[in-house]
């Protein structure tokens, strides 16, 4: 039995807010953002408009692409770091939108590396015969963690000055907020007996002595109380990100971690036909590709069109190479995640 991903689908909400639109609510350029990290444009959302809400079409388009009716699933994967409540979890409100009343839905936190935890657990639920029609989600809505306050301004509605204060606090967490984008990735992963297609290998760790590194430090049990409204006031609800430090271990661990799983399945790099890493940094993934020695046909980025989209990001990556018709039957696939957590990991797939 295999778990076969039928259908894929993406969804990012329409609003394009480029980097010179950033560049005038805080200190930073359309150049640094550029050199830095790749990324020339991401998506938010806007207000209303929840982390479930751009999951919705994402998963309509995987469930039409995979010639499954909604009522056919019989479990949801839901994975976010950015949910719609703080409980219940948004695989619930997801489900619930999208009219499934009787079905399991699962949230799963494992931020940047979410879509690759969530296909161990959708592949695993399919080889024990309990499940036949899995939904997966990756979804994030990044905007709720930026301090920014004018919003009209980002999003090109208006082009009034922002106030000092606001420019300078704005300035303060400028590492991290030019980094994300929202956006939700979707698959429909069904039952597949003697099938060639399919999970062949998931390999996963954590090391949460590392949580540190990549964390937002408010709003849970290890404080009291649980929300105060400092915690905004003092910027803790932005992640806190130790850039160097988690460059460092991206370009380490996502190629280690390639290598192992292909070496435990008598695999080589020159059997992948195509690799889709996290999206974090195209820096990282330039230099992740260098020490693999993969040429630029085996690995795909879009980074530069959407930012870090945490668990979105590779089954909105997915969908794009299948779309742009850059795999074909048979093609040996690895998806490589690395996040907060830390979480990392990689999944072999036979298209
Ligand atoms: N615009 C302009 N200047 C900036 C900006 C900005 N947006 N951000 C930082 N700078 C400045 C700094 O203040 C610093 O200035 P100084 O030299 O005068 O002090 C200078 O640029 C260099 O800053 P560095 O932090 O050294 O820049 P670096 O090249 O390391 O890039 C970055 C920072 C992009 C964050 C990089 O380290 C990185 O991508 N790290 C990993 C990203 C990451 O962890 N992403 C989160 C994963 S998401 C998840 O798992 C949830």
């Amino acid at each position: 039995m295999r778990a076969v991903i039928q259908g894929t689908g993406m969804y990012v909400p329409p609003d394009v807010v480029d980097n010179h639109r950033l560049g005038r609510i805080m200190d930073t350029s359309d150049e640094w953002i550029q050199q830095r990290t790749g990324i020339v444009t991401r998506r938010f959302a806007r207000a209303g408009v929840a982390t479930s809400d751009l999951a919705v079409p994402a998963a309509r388009q995987a469930l039409e692409r995979a010639g499954v009716d909604a009522g056919e699933i019989d479990y949801v994967v839901f994975a976010t770091m950015t949910p719609d409540y703080y409980f219940p979890g948004s695989g619930a409100v997801f489900a619930g939108k999208l009219g499934l009343r009787r079905v399991p839905a699962l949230d799963i936190r494992q931020q940047c590396a979410g879509f690759v935890y969530g296909l161990q657990v959708t592949d695993a639920l399919i080889r024990s015969g309990q499940y036949r029609k899995v939904l997966l989600i990756g979804a994030e809505e990044h905007c709720l963690f930026m301090p920014w306050k004018s919003w009209d301004v980002v999003f090109g509605d208006s082009d009034h000055a922002v106030p000092a204060d606001e420019y300078a606090s704005n300035t303060a967490t400028r590492d991290r907020t030019v980094l994300f984008g929202d956006g939700a990735g979707a698959v429909v992963v069904t039952a597949g007996e003697g099938d060639s297609r399919g999970v062949v290998d998931v390999l996963l760790h954590t090391d949460g002595t590392l949580a540190d590194r990549l964390w937002v430090n408010a709003g849970g049990s290890a404080e009291r109380p649980y929300f105060h409204p400092s915690m905004y006031e003092d910027g803790r609800t932005v992640p806190i990100v130790e850039g160097r430090e988690v460059f460092r271990l991206a370009v380490t661990l996502m190629p280690e971690v390639m290598h192992a799983i292909l070496a435990r399945n008598g695999l080589k790099l020159d059997d992948v036909a195509l690799t889709i890493f996290h999206q974090a940094n195209l820096r990282i993934n330039e230099s992740v590709q260098k020490r693999l020695g993969l040429g630029d046909d085996r690995v795909f980025n879009n980074i530069q069109r959407y930012g870090n989209t945490t668990a979105a990001t590779i089954p909105i990556a997915l969908h794009e190479v299948i779309e742009q018709g850059r795999v074909k039957r048979g093609d040996l696939l690895c998806f490589v995640g690395l996040g907060s957590g830390l979480n990392w990991g990689a999944v072999l797939y036979r298209y």
